[in-house]
Parts: C-alpha cells; structure tokens; sequence
C-alpha cells in the first residue's frame, strides 16, 4: 500500500492494512543484519535525530542500527547536556533542531502527548519511542512481528499479557496491535494495576495468574514500573513475585508450544525468575534482534520516499 502518513505516535490510529504493511517491509530487511556488510542506500541524505527524554537501552539503540542501516546520517541528543536543562521547552527544542534541517525526530518522553505535540510543530516526521503510559509502538510492531514469525499468523492466538497494565504503554499498544489483526488478548495482573473499563478495548481480565497462562499462546510478561507508581500498588515485591512472577513451577505447567516474551528490561526475580529467562520458550532476544527490522520499515516508510 502507498504510505501517506508523516509521523508514527501509536497503533490506535493505525489501520490492519497498515500494520500488515510495516511487518510485510521489515519482512524484506531482516536479512540486511545477517549480511557481511549491514548496509543498504535506502535513507542516504537523510538526518535523523533521536531524542529520548527518558533512559532506554534497546529502543534507542535499535532506532540508531536501524537508520545507520539503512545509510541514513543519525544524531543521538544528548538531553542532560542540552539547553532543556535551562529550561527549554521541547517544542523549541525541537524546532531548533529542526532549522538544522533534519528529516525525522525518534522520541521518548515520560509524559504521554510529548510525540504528538512535538509533531504538530514540525514539519520532520515523529515516531514515537515510547510515552509516558500512552504507547510504544514500535514495540508491539517487533513483538507482531516475532510472534508472526513463530505462528505464520495472529487470527486466532491467545495472548496473555501479565502485570503492570495501569503504567504499560507497551501493553496498550500490543492491545490495539494484537487485537487488529485478530488475537484474542487477556490482560492479568493484581487488581489495583488493571485499569479500570480495560475490557472496553475488547480483551478478557483476570487477577489469576494460573488461568492467564493455562491454554495460552504467547505469555508476555511486563516490567513491573515502579518509576511510575505515584502511590502504594503492592504491599510488597516478594507477593506480586510469588503471585505473578513467572518461576519454573509455572514455566512447567505451559503448553508445549507456548512462548514466553517480555519487552525489557527484566526485572530478574520480580516478574521472571532468572532460569525462565534463558529457556527455550524464551523470545525475548528474538525480540531485540527482531526490533531492528521493524524500526528500518518504519523509518523507511515514513520517510524513505520523500524527495
Ligand atoms: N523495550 C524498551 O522500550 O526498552 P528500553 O527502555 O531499553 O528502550
């Protein structure tokens, strides 16, 4: 399909045709890693800025391999060392930026909005790398795509996503993604962390980890977000593990062709127990290797074809 959308900010506005799109074109970049030489012209003469208003390790990396990838010029921001530590506002961040003549904006905020507001003052496309509790996107892309690669497709599946649903961008964004193209989505977790109304996006909620897991596909366990936990959800670390963690004895009780995926960073203990991290049901490094795929696509398609 021809792509006429300039910025990415969540999966809720996107269309099953154009999710399908962005997996169809990284389909066709996934081998570009597994070359000698990692490199394609595709974004050559374009600039791109990542501009990460909150840590991140995967999501900024991945963004960085895949527009080096795709031969594009990539500038990482350094936030604590800019002008935003005097009190710049992002928009004129951006627009400065922005006079220097860039292509493309890659950011993450810890407030929800930040994206959009910043892309309704540009004209260089925004994606969205995660904000506040709102979405991550390119996240649930990657995870579409590695579960796509395991099962050939989503109709049908059962997925399971586990914890913190309340803080979780990455769970609403998988909630949109999954259930466009035809999963069927069941959210777990204790109850002061499911928001309240959540089943109106159409998914089942249980506080029983047993029954999440029972007969499902795809156990997607979430960072348990204590940055953004403003009050006293839990009454303590060791009962959500006992209750919610993912230990061997539960590992045990899957299915044989269930697999377990988590966005990162781990929580080792907490939400998975080490051991399970590492067994074979385990998809999280498909995930990250997956992610940069993902991210060429959607850089490609948002601003590849431009003049
Ligand atoms: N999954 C994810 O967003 O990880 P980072 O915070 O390391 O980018």
């Amino acid at each position: 399909m021809d792509w006429k959308r300039k910025d990415l900010i969540g999966l809720e506005d996107l269309k099953k045709e154009e999710i399908e799109t962005i997996l169809e074109v990284a389909n066709s970049f996934k081998d570009v890693s597994a070359r000698s030489v990692k490199k394609v012209p595709a974004l050559r003469g374009k600039t791109i800025v990542n501009l990460f208003f909150e840590p991140s390790t995967r999501t900024r990396t991945s963004f960085e391999l895949a527009a080096k990838r795709l031969s594009a010029d990539v500038l990482s921001f350094d936030v604590s060392s800019s002008s935003v530590s005097k009190g710049e506002t992002i928009v004129d961040t951006a627009k400065n930026i922005e006079a220097m003549k860039v292509d493309c904006f890659i950011v993450r905020h810890s407030i929800s909005g930040a994206p959009e507001i910043i892309s309704m003052n540009v004209s260089a496309s925004v994606i969205n790398a995660g904000d506040g509790c709102h979405e991550h996107p390119t996240q649930a892309l990657l995870d579409l795509f590695t579960v796509k690669e395991k099962f050939g497709e989503i109709k049908g599946l059962k997925i399971s996503i586990i914890g913190d649903i309340l803080h979780s961008r990455v769970a609403r964004s998988n909630i949109w993604g999954f259930k466009k193209l035809g999963g069927e989505v069941c959210v777990c977790g204790p109850p002061p962390l499911i928001p309240k109304g959540i089943e109106n996006l159409g998914v089942k909620v249980t506080y029983n980890l047993d029954e999440a897991i029972e007969n499902t596909d795809i156990v997607y366990l979430l960072r348990l977000q204590r940055e953004r936990q403003k009050e006293n959800f839990l009454p303590s670390l060791k009962e959500y593990s006992f209750l919610y963690g993912l230990d061997e004895k539960k590992y045990e009780k899957l299915k044989k062709k269930t697999f377990i995926m988590h966005p990162g960073p781990m929580n080792r203990g907490i939400e998975i127990y080490s051991d399970v991290a590492e067994k074979d049901k385990s998809l999280i490094l498909e995930q990250v290797t997956n992610g940069i795929a993902v991210r060429m696509a959607v850089l490609y398609l948002t601003i590849g074809r431009k003049i």
